[in-house]
């Protein structure tokens, strides 16, 4: 049993499909242990996606990810990190494979509904920096 940090992102909150794509999380066996919806601060978006700083498309994805509400997320589940990230699909949606969430919401390679941890190591980096302990709440 471990842990992954999920986000979804402004073009599902816009959408009104938050429920959709949770659904989808559940229905692949994974557990929402904490859910908050927020607005992210630049500061925030910046410091949570620093390692993307010199990629071309950082200033465009920081002002899309404060554009409107998130929804941050701990999934719970046997081997989190990779089966969310199989849930979730490639990242630019037209790589997407069929019955994943970019498959079916993602906009383009940018809106594109959903984050995933990518390793064991920057999930625990990813949950720590939006959660407290005490707000994870396992089944
Ligand atoms: P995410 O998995 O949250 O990680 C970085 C984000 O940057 C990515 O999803 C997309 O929302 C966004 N992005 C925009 N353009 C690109 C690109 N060319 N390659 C990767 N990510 C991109």
């Amino acid at each position: 049993m471990n842990r992954t940090f999920s986000i979804i992102k402004p073009d599902a909150t816009q959408r009104n499909i938050t429920g959709s794509i949770n659904k989808i999380i559940e229905d692949n066996n994974l557990t929402i242990v904490a859910q908050k919806r927020i607005k992210l601060s630049r500061e925030k978006a910046e410091g949570f996606y620093a390692i993307h700083k010199e990629k071309p498309f950082f200033n465009d994805l920081i002002d899309y990810m404060t554009s409107g509400p998130v929804i941050i997320q701990v999934l719970e589940g046997d081997n989190a990190v990779e089966k969310y990230r199989k849930i979730m699909g490639s990242t630019n949606p037209e790589n997407a494979e069929e019955g994943t969430i970019r498959k079916k919401h993602a906009l383009n390679i940018q809106e594109n509904s959903v984050h995933g941890s990518d390793s064991e190591e920057n999930a625990k980096i990813e949950i720590s920096f939006f959660f407290n302990e005490n707000e994870i709440i396992s089944n």
